[in-house]
């Protein structure tokens, strides 16, 4: 497997059959006997994601020892609560599609969607009280509390045109990377690694998350919808300012500024192709920031034993510069 050629498939075959188990553990936790919320949990269930989440789960646990039932528990908890933060999100950013087909609130209500994200919540504690220790559930709730945090700030600061990079960074480490880095530390300390392993893997899915959040964020501005299968532009439409448009901000000149407020309050077609032609360098500054940070995670790989599980870390980290979905 070379650089050009990673692809999910390849990356997760190292723990095919357990990933399987977890899309099992995930299912009977959301069995319902009212029809309707069974209708739209198997909604939930029949358009699957990335599973980046329970793939670092199970990827951190072999690379250090082996995975146990608690682990496929674990990697089913943390993508019940990814997917409860989808489908709020989608509320927040009004976005129509998600994950190839319409978002839960359009095709249902926006009553309904944040009913149903409370009621994935619940069900991922629910789930998490089954693992033998207290403790982890607390770990956990501390995660979505962070990850609530950084939805929180990010919506505090719509139309803040004086967003810093580190602000912006705040955001993105607590919606995003906090739970990529929990996804890793749980996945290391469940299979029984030592302190430095574990801290190793939780920086790695720290610095992970963060890529992966930048490069999401250039990818709002100038990836394909159809092959993304998401709404794009939702950000801008939202005045949410990612690290490519704060460091335009920062050096754009008055007409510059000007022709940006002008594209923001455009939403035809033709608005895309403007904006990646006015931020072009800093698309490019974004990308080679997400370059950095996965470049970061992989160097907390270089310790562990080299195994196929080390190596299918070090190309999800390649991976989720390159992808286009
Ligand atoms: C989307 O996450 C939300 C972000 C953190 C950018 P994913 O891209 O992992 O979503 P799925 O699970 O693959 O749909
Ligand atoms: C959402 O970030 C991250 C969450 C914690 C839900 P985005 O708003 O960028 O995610 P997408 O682009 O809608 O998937
Ligand atoms: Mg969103
Ligand atoms: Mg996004």
């Amino acid at each position: 497997m070379n650089d050009s050629q990673c692809n999910l498939a390849d990356i997760y075959a190292p723990i095919q059959s357990e990933l399987l188990a977890v899309a099992e553990r995930f299912d009977r936790e959301l069995l319902s006997d009212v029809a309707g919320v069974q209708q739209l949990c198997d909604y939930l269930r029949e358009f699957r994601g990335k599973m980046l989440r329970p793939g670092l789960v199970l990827l951190c646990a072999r690379a250090v020892g082996s995975c146990t039932p608690e682990h496929i528990t674990l990697a089913a908890v943390l993508e019940m609560i990814h997917i409860a933060t989808l489908v709020h999100d989608d509320v927040l950013d009004e976005a129509q599609l998600r994950r190839r087909s319409p978002t839960l609130h359009a095709m249902s209500s926006n009553e309904t969607a944040v009913l149903i994200g409370d009621y994935l919540i619940s069900h991922a504690y629910h789930l998490c009280s089954t693992l033998p220790s207290p403790q982890t559930a607390r770990t956990v709730a501390a995660c979505t509390n962070t990850v609530c945090e950084g939805e929180l700030l990010q919506v505090g600061n719509r139309e803040n045109w004086n967003l810093t990079v580190q602000q912006y960074l705040t955001i993105i480490t607590k919606k995003t990377a906090a739970l990529t880095s929990l996804a890793c530390r749980l996945g290391a300390e469940f299979a029984g690694a030592d302190n430095a392993a574990t801290e190793a893997l939780a920086g790695y899915g720290l610095e992970l998350g963060i890529a992966f959040q930048i490069v999401d964020d250039v990818l709002d501005i100038v990836g394909d919808e159809e092959e993304m299968g998401k709404t794009l532009g939702r950000d801008l439409d939202k005045g949410e300012f990612t690290l490519p448009i704060i460091h335009f901000l920062q050096r754009a000149d008055a007409s510059q500024r000007e022709e940006f407020r002008s594209l923001c309050h455009r939403s035809d077609s033709s608005r895309a192709g403007r904006m990646k032609i006015l931020l072009d360098g800093s698309l490019d500054h974004a990308r080679k920031t997400a370059q950095d940070r996965a470049e970061a995670a992989m160097r907390y790989l270089d310790k562990l034993p080299d195994t196929s599980f080390r190596q299918s870390l070090i190309q999800l980290s390649r991976f989720i510069l390159q992808r286009r979905a």
